[in-house]
This record gives structure tokens, C-alpha cells and sequence, in this order.
């Protein structure tokens, strides 16, 4: 007998459609969105987002699944980012982004792609950074810092069990970041993830060429939260970092 699926059990074209869709989301999942996703559907990027890792004011992020299985973190800024005119003084005046346009959309787009070049420029110098993968409109997709499948903890959640290590590694980082060319701008225990390979630093689309007008400013206030959070465990002994006055003098206001 000839295997005739009735049409009753058939899968209605709607339960096919929502598997297949995304899932919609107030302020994220917008038409450019599905695009970009789709796009990096097409390029085997992203085969299914997984579920929402972290809800920001500014992004989301998913983990996602490869068509190869792997995972990969996908970050989904918001357009109708409630910071949009913030995220403005961190990008005006870089050179990289000189044609923005001039509506929150096209600077969003701008912010996604600075913080893909940020990852490249800062992963190519062997700074502990999520390797990017790919952008598109508002969306970032990078290496899922985990473990079986789920998301490194947060420096604030787990705090350190070697903080005068930790420190010194993430210190040495920053180093590297500035030889590179670039200040993180929001450094602190809520933008590093505690991994098997040392402390990754994430979040790095603010992050500022060292011509920016404020870069010192970031950069001292970057090393002053880094110690005072490190400064909290007694065993911690590394002295206070020197504020850097201005460009040339005291160039590097390590003093350990
Ligand atoms: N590459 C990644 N791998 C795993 N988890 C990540 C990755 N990037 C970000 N996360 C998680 O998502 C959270 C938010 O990411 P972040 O880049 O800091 O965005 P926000 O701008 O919202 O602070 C992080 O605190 C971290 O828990
Ligand atoms: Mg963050």
C-alpha cells in the first residue's frame, strides 16, 4: 500500500513557517534584522539562535548554533537603542567611521561594525577577545566564549581565586590594547568572562582609537575601575595605578 500521509497529519504550513522563522522580539527582531540573520543563515553562520544569553539596554545576545554545530555568540544591537545619543561621543571623530548616516539606524550600524573592527584589530594582536566572525546592519556574530554549551560566568559573578594573577593578565592586556592602538573605554568586572584560558575581554564596541580626544581619560578611568574592583580582595598587592596627565608624558603609568 502506497504511504499516503493524510492531510490531517500533515504539518500545517503555519507550524512549518513559525519552526522556521525567528522569533519576534519588541525592538530587535525588525526587518533589518531578519535580513542580517538571514544572511548569515545563508553563509551557514547561524542555523538556529538558541536562546538569549544576556537582555541589555543597548543589545542582545544569543548563543547560536553553526550549520556545523559549533557555537557561535550572536550580539543584536536594538535601533531604537534608549543610548544612541551616548554611544555618539565614542564614535565621532574616528576616522574608520567618518560617513555615518545621519539617523540613530545608521549610527547603530556604524556601532556594530566598530565594535567587529575593535574584536579584529584587538584579536589579531593576541589581546583575550572573542574572535569576530562576521557583521551585518546591527548585528555581530563572534566566538561563544563557553563551556558545554553554556556561557562563561562574568568576572562580578564569579569573582577570582588568584586576583594579583588575574589582574596582571588583564593588565597586560590593556598593554596590548593600547599598543594596538585602542582603549577599551568600559572596562570593569562586568565586561570580562572568567575562562579556562585566562580573562576574556568582551563588549568592546566603545572602545576608541588613541587619537580620540578622550582616550586618556578612558584609559585612566578603565585602570582605576580594574584596581579598585581587584582592591577589594586582601591578598591583592598591586599599587594603585598613576594617572596619565597627557599624551607623552608618563607614557605608561604602570608602576609595578
Ligand atoms: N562572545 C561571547 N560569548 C559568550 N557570552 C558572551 C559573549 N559576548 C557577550 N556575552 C554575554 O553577554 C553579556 C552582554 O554582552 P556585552 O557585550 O557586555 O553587551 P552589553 O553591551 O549589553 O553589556 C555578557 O555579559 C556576557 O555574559
Ligand atoms: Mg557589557
Amino acid at each position: 500500500m502506497a504511504l499516503r500521509q493524510s492531510k490531517k497529519k500533515r504539518p500545517r504550513r503555519e507550524d512549518k513557517q513559525d519552526k522556521e522563522s525567528w522569533p519576534l522580539e519588541e525592538g530587535v527582531f525588525d526587518r533589518n534584522s531578519l535580513i542580517a540573520l538571514d544572511r548569515f543563515r545563508g553563509k551557514g553562520i547561524v542555523r538556529t539562535l538558541d536562546y538569549c544569553i544576556a537582555e541589555g539596554k543597548e543589545a542582545n545576545v544569543y548563543r547560536a548554533t553553526k550549520e556545523d554545530g559549533s557555537f557561535v555568540a550572536v550580539k543584536m544591537y536594538r535601533l531604537r537603542s534608549p543610548s544612541f545619543v551616548h554611544m555618539g561621543q565614542y564614535i565621532e571623530g574616528d576616522r574608520r567611521f567618518s560617513k555615518i548616516k545621519g539617523n540613530s539606524q545608521g549610527l547603530i550600524f556604524a556601532w556594530t561594525q566598530k565594535e567587529y573592527r575593535n574584536l579584529e584589530l584587538l584579536h589579531d594582536a593576541g589581546v583575550r577577545v572573542p574572535d569576530p566572525i562576521a557583521f551585518k546592519a546591527n548585528i555581530l556574530a563572534m566566538e561563544f566564549l563557553g563551556v558545554d554549551g553554556l556561557p562563561y560566568s562574568r568576572l562580578v559573578e564569579v569573582g577570582s581565586e588568584d586576583p594579583n594573577r588575574d589582574y596582571d593578565l588583564i593588565r597586560a592586556d590593556v598593554k596590548k590594547m593600547r599598543e594596538a592602538g585602542l582603549v577599551h573605554g568600559d572596562l570593569s568586572e562586568f565586561n570580562i568572562l572568567m575562562t579556562d584560558k585566562g580573562p576574556y575581554i568582551i563588549d568592546c564596541g566603545q572602545a576608541v582609537l588613541l587619537t580620540h580626544p578622550r582616550a586618556l581619560e578612558f584609559y585612566n578611568r578603565d585602570l582605576r575601575t580594574l584596581w579598585k574592583y581587584f582592591s577589594k580582595y586582601p591578598d591583592f598587592d598591586r599599587p594603585e595605578p598613576v594617572a596619565e596627565e597627557s599624551e607623552g608624558k608618563n607614557k605608561e603609568p604602570e608602576n609595578k
